[in-house]
């Protein structure tokens, strides 16, 4: 049976290692990694908000700036990927609070499993797991394997 992973990445070496581990598990052609980063949502002021919607702006004034962010860790993803020799991957951006996005996207993907990193950039010594692989533990619907 084929099989979807997600794999979400923070630019982390951790989250590299992660994809390490989910490219191992791919065996056949229809198995499937999803490459997923979530960026930082800035909550934009009312008055700020209004101006953007008479100049017809779409969307936060910073969005431009977050797609580059993701694109550049999408593009190291996309290039330990291919040092695996997997080229059956898909990538995706969301934009709001990493650990519920990252089990919406599962859900949505109807993924088998979510590989995350146990550790991002945060990196706080002593702690076993980051904020948001804890969380994704919780939230998540499918199964989570946790990489360190
Ligand atoms: N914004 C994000 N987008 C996608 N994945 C993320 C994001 N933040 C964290 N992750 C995933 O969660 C793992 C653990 O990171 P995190 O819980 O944030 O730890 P830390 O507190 O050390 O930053 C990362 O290795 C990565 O797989
Ligand atoms: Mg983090």
């Amino acid at each position: 049976m084929s099989k979807t992973i997600v794999v979400p990445i923070d630019g982390s070496e951790c989250a590299l290692e992660a994809l390490d581990f989910a490219a191992e598990l791919v065996r056949s052609e229809d198995d499937k990694i999803i490459l997923l980063t979530v960026v930082g949502h800035k909550k934009v002021p009312k008055e700020l908000q209004h101006y953007l919607e008479v100049e017809h702006v779409k969307g936060p004034p910073d969005w431009e700036y977050d797609q580059l962010i993701a694109s550049g860790i999408l593009d190291e993803g996309k290039q330990r990927l291919q040092e695996h020799n997997i080229h059956q991957f898909e990538t995706l951006v969301e934009r709001g609070e990493p650990a519920e996005l990252i089990a919406t996207a599962a859900n949505q993907q109807a993924a088998d499993m979510i590989v995350i990193g146990s550790r991002g950039l945060g990196n706080i010594s002593g702690l076993v797991f980051g904020s948001v692989s804890g969380k994704v533990n919780h939230l998540a619907g499918c199964k989570v394997i946790t990489v360190n």
